[in-house]
């Protein structure tokens, strides 16, 4: 399978990227910034390609789909994995905050999905992947640009899945929980505390889980429009 991961020059798309290729998949290395990175995560995949792009920008995302396509013909696996956070009360987040935030982690899935799909559409099938979180489903006080973001996320898993899978394809959401990578260390200890508080089992997230199910989930038929919440805490 041809498999593209936004966002895997490090953290939680980094692990799905090096996992999807030691199961011998072609591997679609994305980035915007950390292109070195991102070489050394390819350098660890037989067959790899890395490619840059802003997920804002929707002519980028096209040019970028353009080459995969030119390059292996399909795309069989979309994770939209590419994310930033910005932890600010509502009235202290500024306009180019909330923006950058939903454009990143909204717009970017809709970016991919729309350039996409069509080649999935053509091949009469694949599997695409949203990474949303629980903020999307609760609301997080000091997140409300990251939680609306992810909250439309999962709409438009929905209305995507709806009207895919006629094609066959399938568009799922997966909720990782909170884990340990540059988004979750950055954020403050108050946030670290809380979430831990939350956790039922007292721990932070496993990456290792959530890079398992994203491979299995993606292998799957007739599983579509569905948010599986991995996460430890109660909503
Ligand atoms: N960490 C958590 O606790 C947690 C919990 C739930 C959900 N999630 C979600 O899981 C996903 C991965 O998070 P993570 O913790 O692995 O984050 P991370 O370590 O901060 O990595 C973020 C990735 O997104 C890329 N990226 C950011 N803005 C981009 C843009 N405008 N265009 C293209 N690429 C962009 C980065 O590329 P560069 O390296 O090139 O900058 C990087 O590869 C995100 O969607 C996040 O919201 C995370």
């Amino acid at each position: 399978m041809v498999c593209l991961i936004t966002g895997s020059s490090r953290g939680l798309g980094k692990a799905i990227a090096l996992a999807l290729g030691k199961r011998g998949h072609q591997i679609v290395v994305h980035y915007k910034g950390r292109e070195k990175e991102a070489e050394d995560v390819a350098s660890c995949i037989g067959k790899s390609v890395v490619l840059r792009a802003d997920v804002r920008v929707f002519d980028e995302v096209r040019v970028l789909v353009d080459e995969v396509i030119k390059k292996w013909g399909r795309i069989d696996v979309l994770v939209n994995n590419a994310g930033v956070t910005r932890e600010a009360l509502l009235l202290k987040t500024s306009e180019k905050d909330f923006d950058e935030v939903v454009d990143t982690n909204l717009k970017g899935p809709f970016n991919f999905i729309h350039a996409v799909a069509p080649f999935m559409t053509e091949k009469k099938g694949g599997h695409i992947i949203n990474i949303s979180s629980i903020a999307g489903l609760k609301g997080k006080a000091g997140l409300p640009a990251y939680s609306a973001s992810k909250s439309g996320l999962i709409g438009l898993t929905m209305s995507a899945a709806s009207e895919l899978s006629v094609y066959d394809i399938m568009v799922n959401a997966v909720l990782p929980g909170y884990l340990l990578t540059d988004m979750g260390r950055s954020s403050s200890d108050k946030a670290k505390g809380i979430a831990l508080k939350d956790s039922l089992v007292k721990d932070f997230s496993n990456t290792d889980n959530v890079v398992e199910f994203i491979c299995y989930l993606s292998e799957t038929k007739g599983i579509t429009g569905q948010v599986f919440n991995l996460d430890s805490r109660i909503l």
